[in-house]
Protein backbone atom coordinates (compact mmCIF):
# COMPACT_ATOMS: atom_id res chain seq x y z
CA UNK A 1 0.00 0.00 0.00
CA UNK A 2 1.35 3.94 -1.06
CA UNK A 3 1.75 6.62 1.59
CA UNK A 4 -1.56 7.97 0.53
CA UNK A 5 -3.77 4.47 0.83
CA UNK A 6 -2.10 4.70 4.59
CA UNK A 7 -3.31 7.83 5.18
CA UNK A 8 -6.66 7.03 3.98
CA UNK A 9 -6.72 4.14 5.74
CA UNK A 10 -5.62 5.74 9.01
CA UNK A 11 -8.22 9.14 8.46
CA UNK A 12 -11.53 8.00 9.98
CA UNK A 13 -8.96 8.03 13.01
CA UNK A 14 -8.58 12.12 13.09
CA UNK A 15 -11.43 12.29 15.54
CA UNK A 16 -10.07 10.52 17.63
CA UNK A 17 -6.31 11.93 16.84
CA UNK A 18 -7.89 15.17 18.02
CA UNK A 19 -9.03 13.84 21.16
CA UNK A 20 -5.78 12.86 22.02
CA UNK A 21 -4.14 16.51 21.13
CA UNK A 22 -6.84 18.24 22.89
CA UNK A 23 -6.70 15.65 26.12
CA UNK A 24 -2.32 16.34 26.34
CA UNK A 25 -3.19 19.71 26.42
CA UNK A 26 -5.67 19.68 28.96
CA UNK A 27 -3.93 17.47 31.11
CA UNK A 28 -0.74 19.64 30.69
CA UNK A 29 -2.09 23.09 32.00
CA UNK A 30 0.61 24.03 34.64
CA UNK A 31 1.09 27.22 36.79
CA UNK A 32 3.92 28.24 35.16
CA UNK A 33 3.69 29.99 31.83
CA UNK A 34 7.43 29.58 30.79
CA UNK A 35 6.87 25.76 31.10
CA UNK A 36 3.31 25.62 29.34
CA UNK A 37 5.17 27.65 26.93
CA UNK A 38 8.11 25.02 25.87
CA UNK A 39 6.13 22.36 25.58
CA UNK A 40 2.94 23.21 24.05
CA UNK A 41 5.80 23.78 21.27
CA UNK A 42 6.83 20.50 20.99
CA UNK A 43 3.65 19.21 21.37
CA UNK A 44 1.62 20.76 18.93
CA UNK A 45 5.07 20.80 16.64
CA UNK A 46 4.71 16.79 16.27
CA UNK A 47 2.37 16.30 13.99
CA UNK A 48 2.92 12.69 12.85
CA UNK A 49 1.79 11.40 15.87
CA UNK A 50 2.58 7.87 14.77
CA UNK A 51 2.21 6.58 18.03
CA UNK A 52 -1.22 7.99 19.45
CA UNK A 53 -2.24 6.42 15.88
CA UNK A 54 -1.11 3.40 16.15
CA UNK A 55 -2.88 3.00 20.02
CA UNK A 56 -6.53 3.51 18.88
CA UNK A 57 -5.76 1.31 15.52
CA UNK A 58 -5.12 -1.53 17.69
CA UNK A 59 -7.50 -0.98 19.83
CA UNK A 60 -10.25 -1.59 17.25
CA UNK A 61 -8.14 -4.47 15.87
CA UNK A 62 -8.80 -6.27 19.39
CA UNK A 63 -10.98 -5.08 21.92
CA UNK A 64 -13.85 -7.84 22.24
CA UNK A 65 -11.79 -10.20 21.38
CA UNK A 66 -9.79 -10.42 24.90
CA UNK A 67 -13.44 -10.12 26.58
CA UNK A 68 -14.86 -13.50 24.43
CA UNK A 69 -11.24 -15.13 25.09
CA UNK A 70 -11.13 -15.08 29.00
CA UNK A 71 -15.38 -15.13 28.88
CA UNK A 72 -14.52 -18.16 27.64
CA UNK A 73 -17.26 -17.28 24.88
CA UNK A 74 -18.91 -20.60 23.49
CA UNK A 75 -17.82 -19.46 20.07
CA UNK A 76 -14.23 -20.34 21.23
CA UNK A 77 -12.93 -23.74 23.07
CA UNK A 78 -10.28 -21.41 24.51
CA UNK A 79 -7.42 -24.03 24.29
CA UNK A 80 -5.07 -21.62 23.77
CA UNK A 81 -4.02 -21.00 20.09
CA UNK A 82 -3.89 -17.75 18.35
CA UNK A 83 -6.03 -18.83 15.75
CA UNK A 84 -8.77 -19.65 17.22
CA UNK A 85 -8.96 -15.92 16.79
CA UNK A 86 -10.03 -16.51 12.98
CA UNK A 87 -12.89 -17.76 13.60
CA UNK A 88 -14.11 -15.14 15.87
CA UNK A 89 -17.48 -13.25 15.64
CA UNK A 90 -16.51 -9.81 16.78
CA UNK A 91 -19.26 -8.09 15.96
CA UNK A 92 -21.15 -9.77 18.58
CA UNK A 93 -18.75 -7.76 21.01
CA UNK A 94 -20.18 -4.83 22.65
CA UNK A 95 -16.60 -4.01 22.60
CA UNK A 96 -16.09 -4.59 18.55
CA UNK A 97 -14.43 -1.12 17.24
CA UNK A 98 -14.61 0.71 19.94
CA UNK A 99 -12.22 2.69 21.29
CA UNK A 100 -12.22 2.66 25.25
CA UNK A 101 -11.48 6.68 26.75
CA UNK A 102 -8.72 4.56 28.92
CA UNK A 103 -6.93 3.84 25.63
CA UNK A 104 -7.34 7.24 24.15
CA UNK A 105 -5.78 8.44 27.56
CA UNK A 106 -2.88 6.03 27.19
CA UNK A 107 -2.88 7.33 23.71
CA UNK A 108 -2.00 10.81 25.38
CA UNK A 109 0.10 9.60 27.87
CA UNK A 110 2.72 7.47 25.39
CA UNK A 111 3.00 11.06 23.62
CA UNK A 112 3.65 12.58 26.71
CA UNK A 113 6.56 10.66 26.94
CA UNK A 114 8.05 10.59 23.64
CA UNK A 115 7.76 14.60 23.10
CA UNK A 116 9.72 14.55 26.61
CA UNK A 117 12.35 12.18 25.54
CA UNK A 118 12.31 14.68 22.35
CA UNK A 119 13.11 17.29 24.60
CA UNK A 120 15.99 15.52 26.28
CA UNK A 121 17.26 13.74 23.29
CA UNK A 122 17.58 17.86 21.53
CA UNK A 123 19.65 18.58 24.72
CA UNK A 124 22.10 15.62 24.67
CA UNK A 125 22.23 15.84 20.94
CA UNK A 126 22.90 19.48 21.11
CA UNK A 127 20.66 19.63 17.95
CA UNK A 128 19.60 23.22 16.90
CA UNK A 129 16.55 21.80 14.42
CA UNK A 130 13.54 19.55 15.10
CA UNK A 131 11.21 18.93 12.21
CA UNK A 132 12.87 22.16 10.58
CA UNK A 133 12.19 24.49 13.24
CA UNK A 134 14.27 25.54 15.95
CA UNK A 135 14.74 22.87 18.79
CA UNK A 136 13.42 23.55 22.20
CA UNK A 137 16.50 23.80 23.56
CA UNK A 138 18.04 26.43 20.70
CA UNK A 139 14.51 27.99 21.11
CA UNK A 140 13.58 28.10 24.93
CA UNK A 141 17.32 27.34 26.39
CA UNK A 142 18.49 24.00 28.02
CA UNK A 143 16.85 24.33 31.41
CA UNK A 144 13.26 24.78 30.03
CA UNK A 145 13.64 21.86 27.39
CA UNK A 146 14.98 19.72 30.58
CA UNK A 147 12.30 20.68 32.69
CA UNK A 148 9.67 21.03 30.17
CA UNK A 149 10.17 17.29 29.23
CA UNK A 150 10.33 16.33 33.30
CA UNK A 151 6.83 18.25 33.55
CA UNK A 152 5.97 16.29 31.11
CA UNK A 153 6.94 12.81 32.10
CA UNK A 154 5.19 13.42 35.53
CA UNK A 155 2.46 14.39 33.89
CA UNK A 156 2.57 10.65 32.22
CA UNK A 157 3.09 8.91 35.23
CA UNK A 158 0.36 10.76 37.19
CA UNK A 159 -2.44 10.24 34.53
CA UNK A 160 -1.51 6.68 34.29
CA UNK A 161 -2.25 6.16 37.73
CA UNK A 162 -5.79 7.25 36.57
CA UNK A 163 -6.22 3.72 34.01
CA UNK A 164 -7.54 1.55 36.93
CA UNK A 165 -4.67 -0.96 35.94
CA UNK A 166 -1.52 -1.07 37.97
CA UNK A 167 0.08 -3.29 35.55
CA UNK A 168 0.15 -0.24 33.07
CA UNK A 169 1.28 1.79 35.59
CA UNK A 170 4.78 -0.33 35.51
CA UNK A 171 4.73 -0.89 31.80
CA UNK A 172 5.16 3.15 32.06
CA UNK A 173 7.43 2.84 34.06
CA UNK A 174 9.58 0.54 32.30
CA UNK A 175 9.15 2.39 29.12
CA UNK A 176 10.40 5.25 30.68
CA UNK A 177 13.58 2.85 31.87
CA UNK A 178 14.32 1.69 28.76
CA UNK A 179 14.53 4.65 27.13
CA UNK A 180 17.04 5.84 29.38
CA UNK A 181 19.17 2.64 29.28
CA UNK A 182 19.00 3.02 25.04
CA UNK A 183 20.30 6.23 25.70
CA UNK A 184 22.80 5.69 28.16
CA UNK A 185 23.97 2.51 25.78
CA UNK A 186 24.11 5.43 22.68
CA UNK A 187 26.18 7.35 25.32
CA UNK A 188 28.67 4.70 26.00
CA UNK A 189 29.40 3.81 22.43
CA UNK A 190 29.89 6.91 21.70
CA UNK A 191 32.64 7.24 24.22
CA UNK A 192 34.06 3.62 24.31
CA UNK A 193 36.12 1.43 21.38
CA UNK A 194 33.68 -0.13 19.02
CA UNK A 195 36.43 -2.99 19.53
CA UNK A 196 35.41 -3.51 23.03
CA UNK A 197 32.78 -5.82 23.64
CA UNK A 198 28.84 -5.23 24.04
CA UNK A 199 26.84 -5.63 27.10
CA UNK A 200 24.72 -8.96 27.61
CA UNK A 201 22.27 -8.35 24.61
CA UNK A 202 18.70 -9.94 23.90
CA UNK A 203 18.61 -9.04 20.10
CA UNK A 204 20.17 -12.15 18.08
CA UNK A 205 21.88 -11.16 14.98
CA UNK A 206 19.46 -13.89 12.67
CA UNK A 207 17.99 -11.08 10.94
CA UNK A 208 20.62 -10.21 8.92
CA UNK A 209 21.93 -13.93 8.40
CA UNK A 210 22.73 -14.91 5.79
CA UNK A 211 21.20 -12.93 2.91
CA UNK A 212 22.08 -9.82 4.38
CA UNK A 213 25.47 -9.96 6.12
CA UNK A 214 27.67 -11.51 3.71
CA UNK A 215 31.23 -11.07 5.80
CA UNK A 216 32.25 -11.74 9.41
CA UNK A 217 31.45 -8.64 10.91
CA UNK A 218 32.11 -8.12 14.44
CA UNK A 219 28.74 -9.46 15.65
CA UNK A 220 28.89 -7.48 18.96
CA UNK A 221 28.46 -3.99 16.75
CA UNK A 222 25.52 -5.47 15.65
CA UNK A 223 24.54 -6.94 18.92
CA UNK A 224 24.95 -3.36 20.73
CA UNK A 225 23.05 -1.30 17.67
CA UNK A 226 20.33 -3.28 17.39
CA UNK A 227 19.82 -3.49 21.46
CA UNK A 228 19.98 0.34 21.91
CA UNK A 229 18.18 0.16 18.86
CA UNK A 230 15.29 -1.66 20.87
CA UNK A 231 15.34 -0.02 23.93
CA UNK A 232 15.48 3.88 22.48
CA UNK A 233 12.47 3.14 20.12
CA UNK A 234 11.06 -0.39 19.71
CA UNK A 235 10.63 -0.64 23.75
CA UNK A 236 8.14 2.34 23.32
CA UNK A 237 5.90 1.12 20.64
CA UNK A 238 5.77 -2.59 22.06
CA UNK A 239 5.08 -1.98 25.85
CA UNK A 240 2.31 0.45 24.50
CA UNK A 241 0.43 -1.70 22.76
CA UNK A 242 0.64 -4.27 24.91
CA UNK A 243 -1.06 -1.96 27.46
CA UNK A 244 -3.21 -1.13 24.63
CA UNK A 245 -4.84 -4.70 24.49
CA UNK A 246 -4.31 -5.08 28.83
CA UNK A 247 -7.01 -2.00 28.73
CA UNK A 248 -8.81 -4.12 26.73
CA UNK A 249 -9.29 -6.49 28.85
CA UNK A 250 -6.40 -9.17 27.55
CA UNK A 251 -5.54 -11.79 30.85
CA UNK A 252 -1.93 -11.95 31.55
CA UNK A 253 -2.59 -15.56 29.50
CA UNK A 254 -3.63 -14.27 26.50
CA UNK A 255 -2.04 -14.32 23.47
CA UNK A 256 -2.82 -10.41 22.39
CA UNK A 257 -0.87 -9.37 24.48
CA UNK A 258 2.38 -11.14 22.57
CA UNK A 259 0.99 -10.23 19.08
CA UNK A 260 0.26 -6.80 20.33
CA UNK A 261 4.02 -6.34 21.59
CA UNK A 262 5.81 -8.49 18.67
CA UNK A 263 3.70 -5.87 16.44
CA UNK A 264 4.71 -3.42 18.10
CA UNK A 265 8.58 -4.29 18.55
CA UNK A 266 8.80 -5.52 15.08
CA UNK A 267 7.81 -1.95 13.84
CA UNK A 268 9.85 -0.16 15.53
CA UNK A 269 13.37 -1.77 14.69
CA UNK A 270 12.05 -0.98 10.85
CA UNK A 271 10.90 2.55 11.85
CA UNK A 272 14.07 3.49 13.78
CA UNK A 273 16.28 1.91 11.36
CA UNK A 274 14.72 3.78 7.98
CA UNK A 275 15.98 6.77 10.45
CA UNK A 276 18.80 6.15 10.49
CA UNK A 277 19.10 5.85 6.71
CA UNK A 278 17.06 9.09 6.13
CA UNK A 279 19.94 10.34 8.28
CA UNK A 280 22.33 10.02 5.19
CA UNK A 281 20.00 10.54 2.19
CA UNK A 282 16.54 12.47 3.46
CA UNK A 283 16.04 15.38 1.86
CA UNK A 284 14.76 19.01 3.94
CA UNK A 285 11.57 17.31 4.43
CA UNK A 286 13.22 15.27 7.52
CA UNK A 287 13.79 18.98 9.27
CA UNK A 288 17.40 18.49 10.48
CA UNK A 289 20.82 17.77 8.90
CA UNK A 290 22.28 15.26 6.91
CA UNK A 291 24.95 13.20 8.86
CA UNK A 292 23.71 14.33 12.41
CA UNK A 293 24.54 10.97 13.76
CA UNK A 294 27.80 10.64 12.23
CA UNK A 295 28.51 13.94 13.84
CA UNK A 296 27.33 12.62 17.16
CA UNK A 297 30.34 9.34 16.49
CA UNK A 298 27.39 7.17 15.87
CA UNK A 299 27.80 3.88 14.20
CA UNK A 300 24.15 3.07 12.84
CA UNK A 301 23.35 0.66 10.04
CA UNK A 302 24.22 1.88 7.35
CA UNK A 303 27.25 2.17 8.64
CA UNK A 304 28.02 -1.47 9.51
CA UNK A 305 26.96 -2.79 6.44
CA UNK A 306 29.60 0.00 4.92
CA UNK A 307 32.25 -0.68 6.96
CA UNK A 308 31.72 -4.82 5.38
CA UNK A 309 32.50 -3.71 1.78
CA UNK A 310 35.03 -0.69 2.49
CA UNK A 311 37.68 -1.05 5.47
CA UNK A 312 38.75 2.25 5.00
CA UNK A 313 35.76 3.13 7.15
CA UNK A 314 37.30 1.26 10.26
CA UNK A 315 39.40 4.12 11.35
CA UNK A 316 36.87 6.64 11.08
CA UNK A 317 34.67 5.00 13.09
CA UNK A 318 37.32 3.53 16.00
CA UNK A 319 38.23 7.62 16.09
CA UNK A 320 34.21 8.20 16.09
CA UNK A 321 34.56 10.53 13.03
CA UNK A 322 36.00 13.09 14.77
CA UNK A 323 38.91 14.34 12.62
CA UNK A 324 38.03 17.14 10.57
CA UNK A 325 36.68 15.84 7.37
CA UNK A 326 35.98 12.32 8.67
CA UNK A 327 31.64 13.13 8.73
CA UNK A 328 31.96 13.84 5.37
CA UNK A 329 33.90 10.76 4.15
CA UNK A 330 32.02 8.78 5.87
CA UNK A 331 28.98 9.56 4.00
CA UNK A 332 30.64 9.38 0.93
CA UNK A 333 31.80 5.98 1.45
CA UNK A 334 28.02 4.53 3.04
CA UNK A 335 26.68 6.16 -0.40
CA UNK A 336 29.21 5.07 -2.72
CA UNK A 337 28.62 1.21 -1.30
CA UNK A 338 25.27 -1.01 -1.20
CA UNK A 339 24.87 -0.44 2.73
CA UNK A 340 22.01 1.95 2.32
CA UNK A 341 20.06 -0.56 0.00
CA UNK A 342 21.52 -3.55 2.71
CA UNK A 343 19.58 -1.35 5.20
CA UNK A 344 16.34 -0.78 4.12
CA UNK A 345 16.25 -4.30 3.42
CA UNK A 346 16.95 -5.00 6.94
CA UNK A 347 14.18 -2.56 8.37
CA UNK A 348 11.74 -4.46 5.84
CA UNK A 349 12.50 -7.64 6.92
CA UNK A 350 11.19 -6.28 10.53
CA UNK A 351 8.14 -4.44 8.99
CA UNK A 352 6.97 -7.87 7.48
CA UNK A 353 7.98 -9.59 10.56
CA UNK A 354 5.21 -6.86 12.44
CA UNK A 355 2.46 -7.25 9.64
CA UNK A 356 2.96 -10.82 9.83
CA UNK A 357 2.40 -10.79 14.17
CA UNK A 358 -1.18 -9.97 13.49
CA UNK A 359 -2.47 -12.61 11.22
CA UNK A 360 -4.46 -13.88 13.59
CA UNK A 361 -6.65 -11.19 14.27
CA UNK A 362 -9.64 -11.37 12.40
CA UNK A 363 -9.68 -8.90 9.01
CA UNK A 364 -10.94 -5.35 9.74
CA UNK A 365 -9.69 -1.87 8.32
CA UNK A 366 -8.19 -1.30 11.62
CA UNK A 367 -5.82 -4.31 11.13
CA UNK A 368 -5.01 -3.56 7.53
CA UNK A 369 -4.41 0.02 8.80
CA UNK A 370 -1.75 -1.07 10.83
CA UNK A 371 -0.25 -3.70 8.37
CA UNK A 372 -0.18 -0.49 5.83
CA UNK A 373 1.67 1.11 8.43
CA UNK A 374 4.29 -1.25 8.97
CA UNK A 375 4.86 -1.88 5.47
CA UNK A 376 4.80 1.86 4.96
CA UNK A 377 7.27 2.56 7.33
CA UNK A 378 10.05 1.64 5.04
CA UNK A 379 9.32 3.42 2.02
CA UNK A 380 8.22 6.91 4.19
CA UNK A 381 10.94 9.82 3.26
CA UNK A 382 11.17 11.62 6.52
C1 LIG B 1 15.50 10.34 19.31
O1 LIG B 1 16.55 9.65 18.71
C2 LIG B 1 15.44 10.00 20.76
C3 LIG B 1 14.86 8.91 21.28
C4 LIG B 1 14.14 7.94 20.44
C5 LIG B 1 14.88 8.62 22.75
C6 LIG B 1 15.52 9.66 23.62
C7 LIG B 1 15.59 9.21 25.04
C8 LIG B 1 16.18 9.92 26.01
C9 LIG B 1 16.77 11.25 25.77
C10 LIG B 1 16.25 9.34 27.39
C11 LIG B 1 15.39 10.12 28.34
C12 LIG B 1 14.03 9.56 28.30
C13 LIG B 1 12.94 10.18 28.77
C14 LIG B 1 11.68 9.43 28.82
C15 LIG B 1 12.96 11.57 29.21
P1 LIG B 1 17.59 10.35 17.73
O2 LIG B 1 18.39 11.35 18.47
O3 LIG B 1 18.36 9.24 17.09
O4 LIG B 1 16.65 10.95 16.65
P2 LIG B 1 16.30 12.43 16.24
O5 LIG B 1 16.94 12.60 14.93
O6 LIG B 1 14.81 12.46 16.17
O7 LIG B 1 16.87 13.38 17.25
MG1 LIG C 1 18.49 13.38 18.39
MG1 LIG D 1 19.59 11.08 20.17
Amino acid sequence: MDAESNLMAISFLQPCLDQVRAQMLDDLSSTIPQLTEVYQYYVQMHSKRLRPTLIPLMAQATNGLARLWSSKDPRCDCSGTEQEYLNYDVGGSALANVILPEQLRLAAIIEMVHVASLMHDDVLDESFLRRGAPSAPCRFGTKQSVLGGDFLLTRAVILSTTLGELEVISEVAKILQTLVEGELLQAQSQSQSQSQGSSKLKWDTQLLEPSLLTQDVATSHWDSYLDKTYRKTASLFAHALRCAVILGGAAESDPLRKTATEYGSQLGMAFQIIDDVLDFNGDDSIGKPIGADVELGLATAPILFALEENEDLQPLVDRRFREPGDVQTAIQIVKATNALARSTALASLYAQKAHDALISLPESPSKAALQALAMGAVSRDH
